[in-house]
């Protein structure tokens, strides 16, 4: 059964059918005001921070047909009745003639046709506005007169989204509304907590008379609440009550009568829902977006700014389902986890302390340096600000407060206070920023250490330099009995939890990584002593990692704290993993054959036809000793489930070591866009990489979860722009040097890069996998496989053919 369609050409996702098996997303706006909407109309919109200023009440939890968080109800007047229903399908849930969710680029569409009417709206965020658009435009396809009212509805939280859950007093004493009338019939509705009526604002107001308006939820609903969002009794009243709410659980509903619409006629409706520090301040914008030319802009500029964003990078593959994800949907969910992290989606539901993630952000911004490299260069200013004096890095933070935690960890203070990983990951991601932007100047750039003093002033400051040095100092001096890197708290596996003194491959092979990224740092700076010694640290851990590390046919992965290897064959559960094997050759340690056998290993035992599994077999039963890890049945998330974040690591690696076949057939295979005709297995968007697919040893094999908000977008973006298509941001140029699957004939592709535009042409005439055998630039030979930074706005053609003369 199938539940819509890609649409390429207007870089859509259609559904077609609203029952998806689990609710299907979209996100408007960033992190500064904006949030997600749901396939059928609910939205949950935050401006800032989801857990400290959120705006709508959307409840994850309650079942799909469930209202949550808004909603827009249309009225037909028959006789002395209503027809009441909502063109969204939920809450009301009446038989449709026609449905569609059109999932667009920082937009949702609903076209839907219900008892003769025609609704067409469009909810978004304009660039850089702190209000939410709905573009409702209703016409009468009946065939005869219909007397038409809408009513948008939103229901509001308490800012503070937890104690909305936790504090069933406070939070409905300090709940208020208030109306204010304009000329013209027109009405703002506001709505704050008490302690905000001077300070912050939210408000719903459209451009078009409101002839009654309600604020109150149980006034609307109806008998005290028995009354139901499917069918609120208030409706059935020619007007709504114009009730301030003074407590209470607090909505906006805004009754506008349409009027009667003959035969083919359209009427237009205009609604906001913003946030300001006052209604008078919320004034010119809300004038402005009534205007419907200025909203017609606004969309414009909206789809202009994607088009910027998108237009770093285009492709095109002999595999459509691969240019789908790396031309649209890729760069999206980029985008998305850029903006929030893991902090805001029907997963990760953003209430309390979670915040974002030091080494999640730090991954997530070497997924969009390309397409905003401003942005990014922001979010490392922010990450790097959070990180120690001693070089280790708070887990996570609140974006409005930059108040940071120590994560999970802090749940087990019998366990180390600090994650071995989080630190380093931000050497990849300010280098991997350098390498895209040329922009040197930013490693001089002072930015502080998160310890503060008593008077709330940082007690360091280094350059951005010095917290990278700083970065790998720690991990050098971090060491366990093997010397290899302690585990802290967990390394990049948030849920294997050891004893204080547990040692981890992962967090070895990330440090060496880091250290080769120093290091040619370094000698494009021009400095070989400095460079010379991170290779040597690098040189002396890659030895203690093949001295002990090595479990005969793959790399274990972690040293518990009494010795004993995990990750072995003489492991009864947790007895390989993925990750020891991709990170031995990403950073470079493995030898040649080892680094072979090992990513053998990893396919003979983790590959299945929906993704590799993380490790196996599963743990079978709750073991603290061990973590996290074995709070799940076998098959789920961690503990022997599909991660789909490490994937892209194996397809890196695969590309490294030359395998063009099978790092292709490893992408290939978890291309959600590929998997349209699996929904039913699958269940999630199958325009998003999700966090998990059940593996083959649970019952439910290949059902996904935890869409959206994953380390996968970045990595996959990444594993197919930089290591399969080859095309690699170096600091002397735009390095090419394809791994693709030895069937291909070659590719196409357009790529923006500090400031002039590549087109580039790739053939394989020979049909190898790898090694530019010839490469033209404008006509002319160059030496070698890195294009020069031309930085001259204009457009150079690059000829490249693989084959097995390559030097
Ligand atoms: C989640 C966390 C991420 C972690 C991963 C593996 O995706 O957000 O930080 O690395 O799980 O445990």
């Amino acid at each position: 059964m199938e539940y819509g369609y890609f649409d390429d050409r207007n870089r859509e996702y259609v559904i077609t059918n609203p029952k998806t098996p689990v609710k299907w997303i979209n996100y408007v706006g960033t992190l500064a005001f904006g949030g997600l909407i749901d396939h059928t109309g609910g939205a949950l919109i935050c401006a800032g921070d989801p857990a400290l200023n959120r705006i709508t009440r959307y409840l994850a939890l309650l079942p799909g047909s469930e209202f949550k968080g808004q909603t827009l109800y249309l009225r037909i007047r028959e006789g002395s009745r209503y027809r009441v229903f909502s063109p969204f399908f939920v809450p009301t849930l009446d038989p449709y003639d026609r449905y569609e969710c059109h999932v667009g680029l920082g937009y949702v569409r609903i076209v839907s046709e219900f008892y003769g009417l025609r609704a067409n709206v469009t909810l978004f965020v304009p660039p850089g506005e702190a209000r939410l658009l709905e573009d409702i435009r209703i016409t009468n396809i009946a065939g005869r007169p219909l007397e038409v009212d809408a009513v948008p509805v939103v229901e509001y939280t308490h800012p503070d989204a937890l104690k909305q859950i936790t504090n069933a007093d406070w939070v409905p004493q300090t709940m208020q509304s208030k109306a204010y009338p304009e000329a013209g019939g027109l009405l703002i509705l506001a709505q704050y907590p008490f302690m905000l009526r001077d300070t912050r604002i939210n408000y719903l107001t459209s451009n078009r008379p409101v002839s009654s308006f309600e604020s109150d939820r149980r006034r609307f609903l109806g008998d005290n609440e028995y009354g139901t969002w499917a069918r609120p009794l208030s409706l059935q009243a020619a007007e709504l009550g114009c009730y301030e709410a003074q407590r209470g659980d607090n909505i906006a509903a805004l009754l506008h009568h349409l009027g009667p619409l003959a035969p083919g006629e359209t009427r237009r409706l205009i609604t906001q829902l913003g946030q300001a520090p006052s209604v008078e301040a919320a004034r010119p914008g809300i004038a402005a977006y009534r205007d419907e030319a200025r909203v017609d802009r606004a969309f414009a500029e909206l789809a202009a700014s994607w088009e910027r964003y998108l237009s770093s990078l285009q492709v095109e593959t002999p595999d459509p389902a691969m240019d789908r994800m790396l031309n649209i949907h890729n760069p999206r969910q980029c985008h998305t986890t850029f903006q929030w992290s893991r902090y805001l989606s029907l997963y990760q539901t953003g209430y309390g302390e979670r915040g974002i993630g030091f080494r999640d952000s730090a991954q997530d911004a070497m997924g969009v340096l390309a397409g905003l490299p401003q942005e990014a260069k922001e979010l490392l200013r922010r990450l790097l600000s959070v990180q120690r004096a001693g070089g280790s890095a708070m887990h996570q933070f609140n974006p409005l407060t930059m108040q940071a935690s120590v994560g999970d960890a802090a749940e087990r203070p019998d366990l180390p206070q600090y994650y071995s990983d989080d630190h380093l990951w931000i050497v990849l991601a300010v280098c991997a920023y350098l390498k895209e932007t040329g922009d040197l100047a930013f490693l001089d750039e002072p930015v502080p250490y998160y310890e503060r003093g008593r008077d709330g002033r940082p007690l360091a400051t280094g350059s951005v330099r010095h917290h990278l040095e700083a970065a790998v100092e720690f991990t050098r001096g971090d060491l366990g009995a093997h010397g290899l890197p302690l585990l802290g708290f967990a390394d990049w596996n948030d849920t294997v939890n050891l004893r204080a003194g547990a040692e981890s491959l992962f967090t070895a092979h990330l440090y060496g990584r880091a250290l080769l990224e120093l290091a040619d740092l370094l000698r494009h700076l021009g400095e070989t002593v400095a460079a010379g010694k991170y290779l040597a640290w690098y040189e002396e851990m890659k030895a203690r990692v093949n001295a002990c590390a090595w479990d005969g046919a793959w790399y274990i992965r972690y040293f518990d704290a009494d010795g004993t290897p995990l990750g072995s064959h003489t492991d009864a559960q947790g007895q390989i993993y993925a990750n020891a094997q991709s990170w031995a050759v990403l950073s470079g340690f493995a030898t040649p054959e080892r680094a072979r056998r090992a990513m053998d290993s990893l396919y003979e035992w983790l590959n299945t036809p929906c993704g590799i599994k993380l490790s196996m077999p599963g743990f079978n039963g709750f073991d603290p000793a061990r973590g996290g890890i074995t709070t799940y049945p076998p098959g789920a998330k961690e503990n022997g489930g599909i991660f789909l974040h490490a994937n892209p690591w194996a397809i890196i690696a695969e590309a490294l070591l030359g395998n063009g076949d099978r790092a292709y057939a490893y992408y290939a295979q978890i291309n959600p866009a590929a998997r349209n005709d699996q929904i039913d297995t699958f269940e999630c968007e199958p325009w998003v990489y999700p966090q998990n697919i059940l593996g083959d040893e649970h019952p439910q094999f290949g059902l996904a979860r935890n869409s959206w908000l994953t380390g996968t977008a970045s990595w996959a973006y990444q594993a197919g722009t930089q290591y399969i298509l080859g095309l690699q941001p170096t600091y002397a140029g735009l390095r090419i040097d394809p791994c693709l699957p030895a069937a291909w004939a070659g590719y196409r592709a357009r790529r923006r890069f500090r400031g002039a535009t590549y087109e580039i042409e790739v053939a394989n005439p020979e049909h190898v996998s790898r090694g530019v055998a010839r490469l033209a630039v404008d006509g002319r030979m160059l030496q070698g496989n890195v294009v020069p930074a031309f930085a001259d706005r204009a457009t150079h053609h690059i000829e490249v053919v693989l084959g097995l003369a390559s030097g």
